[in-house]
Order: C-alpha cells, then structure tokens, then sequence
C-alpha cells in the first residue's frame, strides 16, 4: 500500500458550511449536504487514485464497526475508508461478542467508546438505533443500515455512481424496483435523488410498494414493462426475505416474470442505461447474469465508491464543529 505524503499532498479545504457530527440518514440532510458529500468524495476518489492509495489526514483516530447485522460491502469498505485515512479500526461483530450475556446495545457501544474512539459505524435490524446512538455517545454516529429504514452512504455511493456517469442528477429518471417495502437502500436513494432533482419512479408488487409513496407525490409502478422505455437508470432491489412476515407473491418465478432485468428487457431500454444495485444480488431473481455482468452495469463501480464515499464522510464527521 503506497501512502501520499502529507508535505506534499494537495490540501483538501474543509468546506465551512459542513456543521453535522453524524451521518444517520439522508432524509433530513440538504440538497446542500448530500452535495458536499459527493464532491468530497470525487475529490477523494481522484486523490487516492480510486482509493488504492492512502491519504494518512485522520491518523491517530480510530473507527470502530458495530455490526449486528450481516455485510460484506459496508463493513469491508467502512474498514478501508479509515484505513486509506491513516485510521485504526476496531471490528466488533455480535456474534460470539457479550451480547449473548445479556448486556444491552447502548452499554455494549458505550463500552466499545471507552476504549477511546472517534467514530461508531452501526448496523441493525432496529430502525432508529443510529440515532439513539447519537443522543447517548459523545463521538461520532453513522448509520450502516438500521433494518428498512436507511442506509445513507449506501444511497450516496449510488449518487456518487449516478453523476460520475450523467455528470449530474438532475433531470434524470431513475426506478427503483423489487421490495421496497422492506429496503433502506430504497428510502435513501428516493430522499437523496429527489433533493438532487431526479424523477423517481418507486416501481414493486403492490404487496412491497406503500400506497404512502403516492401520496407523498412520488410516481409509483407495478409493472417494469410501463416505465423501462423512459429510464435514465434501474437501480434493481433484492427481496428481502429474512425481513418479510408473509410471502408477497406467489413465487420467485413469477416475481422474476415481471420484474427481473434480463436480455429482453434490456432491448426496450435506453441505449444508454445504467444498470445499478446494491448488492447483494439474486441472479436470476432481481437480475439475470447477463445483464449483471453486461456493459450497461456499474454494479462494481458502485463498491469501490462506497470507500470514497465512506472516507468523505469519516473525514467530514471529524471536522464538524460540535454543533448537533
Ligand atoms: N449494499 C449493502 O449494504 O451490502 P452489504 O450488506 O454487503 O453491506
């Protein structure tokens, strides 16, 4: 791992209207905001030469990953993102932690902060758990996912993907389609995208989309085929079924039937489609292998993003001035 030198890397501005110690979803935060984010990530991304190399400018502090949930992508790159940043990293995973003695979830992150900390990254399948965080720690909080509520530099590395392509967001049409019920990559996407000035299409079974998406103005669909034609981007969602109570159609096949991206679809698309998810994906459910790994997907890009945008974040959290 090769390391810039501080003396003589190029100074990254603080931008001085960034005032937020914590990163817990993307629908309070501003247009302003989220754009801050993704500039700094760009800048972050062109400095470490798409995050190979290190920019040691948080040396000295440490990220500790509380996961109470599965995660390959968030949990790797959370970890890389300080690395790049000269960060130590502590990893506490639940399982075979003190959990299982009984000890609570605030005590068991109170007890990961004593041992001096700058930032907690956390995951779990209770919604609003960041931001009890955030009220009962003193460093840093930022969500990693709290069950189907948000999941915020998830949608920032799908923006961040989005405008490196488009160069911008606005303008464009993007569906967000399968369980959108149950996903926090849904809800930070439609947030983060709409402030943006994108048309957001909330495309699912109507087993999986709320009639509330409608009701709060979003277009919604529940047929792939209706909206394809007038897609800029699909971002393909996985069924959830370790989060769904009852089945919300009668099977994969014919989930699949109308709502996989396959080869026949993908010839009534536009010729310039981006084919995005968030991963993990279900080949043959939500996506065929052909159009996973075809020319139209930045599904790869997407990952490796998700260190820029994590590093973005780390660095802004830690220069905030303790104002929230
Ligand atoms: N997209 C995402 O959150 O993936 P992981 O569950 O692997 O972190």
């Amino acid at each position: 791992m090769s390391s810039l030198n501080p003396e003589t890397t190029p100074p990254i501005d603080f931008p001085q209207q960034w005032k937020r110690r914590h990163l817990l979803d993307l629908e309070s935060l501003s247009a302003e905001e989220i754009t801050i984010l993704l500039d700094t990530a760009q800048k972050f991304k062109s400095l470490t030469n798409n995050c190979k190399t290190k920019v040691p400018l948080l040396t000295g502090k440490t990220c500790a990953n509380l996961f109470f949930e599965n995660s390959t992508r968030t949990r790797n790159s959370f970890s890389l993102a300080a690395k790049r940043l000269g960060a130590d990293t502590v990893e506490f995973s639940s399982s075979g932690s003190s959990v299982a003695k009984g000890e609570t979830f605030v005590d068991t992150a109170k007890t990961i902060e004593a041992m001096g900390v700058d930032w907690v990254v956390t995951r779990h399948s209770t919604p609003g758990t960041p931001h009890l965080l955030s009220r009962e720690l003193g460093c840093s909080v930022l969500n990693a996912g709290d069950g189907p509520h948000d999941h915020p530099t998830q949608g920032l590395l799908d923006m961040l993907t989005i405008r490196q392509h488009r160069g911008s967001i606005e303008g464009l049409t993007v569906a967000l389609v399968g369980d959108i019920a149950h996903s926090r990559t849904a809800r930070s996407n439609i947030w983060g995208l709409s402030k943006l000035g994108a048309h957001v299409i909330i495309c699912g079974p109507p087993t999986l989309v709320s009639p509330r998406w409608t009701e709060l103005g979003f277009e919604v669909a529940h047929h792939l085929d209706d909206i394809l034609p007038r897609c800029d981007v699909l971002n393909l969602l996985r069924i959830q079924f370790e989060r769904q109570k009852a089945r919300p159609f009668p099977s994969v096949h014919e989930y699949a039937a109308l709502y996989a991206m396959n080869g026949e679809r993908m010839k009534k698309a536009k010729e310039d489609i981006l084919i995005m998810a968030p991963g993990p994906i279900n080949r043959g459910v939500e996506i065929t292998p052909e159009v996973a790994d075809g020319p139209h997907s930045v599904i790869l890009e997407q990952v490796n993003n998700g260190i820029a945008v994590r590093m973005a974040a780390l660095w802004l959290l830690a220069g905030a001035q303790p104002s929230n």
